[in-house]
């Protein structure tokens, strides 16, 4: 069992170690991390995926961060999820999507009406998302 939750300061060390591990190199931890200490963090987007064992400390499996990104020549800004990280042992048994399914519901409790996100269609359709192209909208 797992469990999906907003995640804490504590839970930092582990949530840069699962991107490190997850990609293979630091990147995408150095990218979390500078959101982190940004303006466009946005805490109850920064969700954690814990083991659910009662007696063991929680371990952490997995990451996902949403934060707001700016656009050229407007003050709105938008959402955009990622970077996402599942520890390479633990992927491929739905974490991942429980990570995304979980942001979805967050971004619809905070009324926001568009999410980005960068990645395979082929993976992100199955969420709902549509190629930005094909809403007519085109990224520098
Ligand atoms: C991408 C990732 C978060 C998915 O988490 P997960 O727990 O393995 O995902 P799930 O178990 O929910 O789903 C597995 C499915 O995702 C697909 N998938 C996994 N990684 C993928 C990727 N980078 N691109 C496209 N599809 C991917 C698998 O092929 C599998 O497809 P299937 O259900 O049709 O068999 C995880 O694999 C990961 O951390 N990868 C390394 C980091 C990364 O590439 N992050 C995403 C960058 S966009």
């Amino acid at each position: 069992m797992i469990r999906i939750g907003q995640a804490t300061d504590d839970d930092w060390p582990a949530i840069l170690d699962a991107h490190r591990r997850a990609f293979g190199r630091d990147e995408e931890a150095g990218m979390a991390d500078a959101v982190r200490s940004s303006d466009g963090f946005v805490p109850e987007l920064s969700l954690v995926a814990l083991s659910d064992e009662a007696t063991s400390r929680c371990q952490t499996q997995g990451h996902v961060l949403t934060s707001l990104v700016g656009l050229e020549g407007s003050e709105r800004r938008l959402l955009q999820l990622g970077p996402i990280a599942v520890l390479p042992e633990l992927q491929g048994r739905g974490i991942g999507s429980a990570l995304v399914r979980a942001s979805l519901d967050a971004v619809r409790a905070l009324g926001e009406p568009l999410l980005l996100i960068e990645g395979d269609p082929k993976y992100y359709s199955r969420f709902g998302f549509v190629r930005a192209d094909e809403l007519g909208l085109a990224f520098a």
